[in-house]
């Protein structure tokens, strides 16, 4: 058996590369990353725990039996050598402890189709992509709770099990809850609601599941919805709340994570235009603007035709609206007829709804959705009753509204939207590590 004691503690390969370490032994526990074996060295690339590679030389002798993924601890010197890769430091190896040798059939290679990497995500989440993005996610999730932890607003845990839809019966997920049925949550919202009355500013961090039945680049049917709720608010009180939260979450990990945006090739210079104030425009300026342009919408015959007042917005008219921006839009007033029954009609301009949508620049489209809440019951339940819903599953929801009911607002986050933008990935499938979607529960 090898001793996994350390006499030396072990460091990490991005710490050890600069010249105060020049000349020390060192002890760095990882895995195999690349092996090039030569008649009397290998060099050996260690990948450590936090996805940092340095390059080690061994004698061929006493590495000759590693293999890729294999699990190491590498004990030897550090030198300096401009043509090591990664950096220019290496290590000058001495001793090898092995943890694991890896079985020689590790599936992913250097091409591969997304499929199949897909298909071992437990094993491509090792790659360095996955690792950045997965640092980046960190940061946005840190920072995010930073700006709520300042501003002093609750965090608090809404249950994820619930009876009703929030965003529409098409998209939920029925489980047999004992002898009864139950849903996963599509946010929180209503919970927070409720939380509001008696915790002021509230805020959460779940996994909010819809059954999406379409295969998109911008769809997860389990996704982490950061949602934010407050008494006494109104509609400009939650832009600015997400315009500070996003630009200090944006500015921040920008900040702490430079690196890993650079070697995902993500240029920071348009992140870093992501300061106060966010662009605005009304729902009719969008349309207009969308009109000119042509942009082709299905009405519900599947007919194509171009986008006129009332519609919703679909991805096309987002990319369009979005796409030679570097600063998020809020589009504010939609038709109450396309939002959901909790979003308060606009008193002056009858038939808007108190709401805006967040779309994210460079075409990402719509990474939030947030507004004023209808305090008056009748129309809440008439709305109801128009989407199919019926008012008596929701008579804890409604009774907020017959006990003490205040202005109050808020919004929903999408996290891998989000970071799907920062990072500029193609898919959202990249922003997370085991992604759940209609043609995916494995791994
Ligand atoms: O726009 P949505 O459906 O709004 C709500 O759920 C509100 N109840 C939130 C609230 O006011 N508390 O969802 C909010 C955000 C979207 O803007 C989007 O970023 C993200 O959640 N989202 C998804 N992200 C990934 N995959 C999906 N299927 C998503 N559906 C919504
Ligand atoms: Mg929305």
């Amino acid at each position: 058996m090898p001793n996994y004691d350390s006499i030396l503690p072990y460091v990490r390969a991005n710490e050890i590369k600069n010249s105060n370490y020049v000349g020390k032994e060192v002890r760095l526990r990882g895995w195999v990353y690349r092996l090039r074996k030569q008649k009397e060295n290998a060099f050996v690339l260690i990948r450590d725990d936090r996805g940092g590679i340095i390059q080690s030389i061994f004698p061929l002798k006493i590495a000759a039996h590693l293999t890729i993924e294999s699990s190491v601890e590498v004990v030897g010197t550090v030198q300096y050598d401009k043509r090591a890769p990664e950096g220019s430091y290496e290590i000058r190896g001495r001793e090898i402890k092995i943890f694991n040798i890896a079985d020689n059939t590790f599936p992913i290679g250097e091409y591969q189709s997304l499929e199949l990497l897909l298909d071992n995500r437990h094993l491509a989440l090792r790659s360095r992509k996955m690792i950045e993005i997965a640092k980046i996610r960190n940061s946005v999730l840190k920072f995010a709770r930073d700006w709520f932890i300042k501003n002093d607003w609750m965090e608090v845990t809404p249950p994820n099990i619930v009876k009703a839809a929030v965003e529409g019966g098409s998209t939920l997920f029925r489980l047999k809850y004992f002898d009864e049925h139950a849903y996963l949550s599509q946010s929180a919202q209503l919970y927070l609601e409720a939380m509001i009355f008696c915790l002021g500013p509230v805020w959460s961090i779940t996994s909010s599941f819809r059954a999406e039945k379409s295969r998109t680049i911008r769809h997860l049917a389990e996704f982490s919805h950061l949602e934010a709720e407050a008494p006494w608010v109104g509609l400009e009180d939650i832009l600015k709340i997400q315009e500070q939260l996003i630009s200090y979450v944006i500015q921040n990990t920008v900040d702490e994570r430079s690196d890993s945006f650079s070697f995902l090739n993500r240029d920071i210079h348009t992140l870093k235009k992501v300061q106060l104030p966010f662009k605005r425009l009304t729902y009719e300026h969008a349309i207009e603007v969308l009109s000119s342009r042509r942009v082709q919408v299905s009405d519900p015959e599947e007919q194509k035709r171009t986008i006129r007042l009332g519609d919703d917005l679909n991805i096309d008219s987002e990319r369009e609206l979005t796409k030679d921006t570097s600063k998020p839009i809020f589009i504010i007033g939609y038709p109450i007829e396309v939002k959901p029954f909790y979003v308060k009609e606009d008193p002056i301009h009858k038939g808007r709804g108190l709401a805006a949508d967040l779309l994210a620049p460079e075409g990402f489209g719509e990474i939030s959705s947030g507004g004023e809440r209808e305090e008056d019951i009748n129309s809440i339940k008439r709305k109801m009753e128009k989407e199919g819903l019926n008012p008596e599953s929701y008579g804890w929801y409604l009774d907020l509204r017959k006990y003490g009911s205040v202005p109050h607002g808020g919004f929903g986050l999408g996290i891998e939207r989000l970071v799907r933008w920062m990072v500029n990935a193609d898919d959202i499938k990249d922003t997370v590590l085991f992604p759940r979607t209609m043609s995916r529960v494995t791994p």
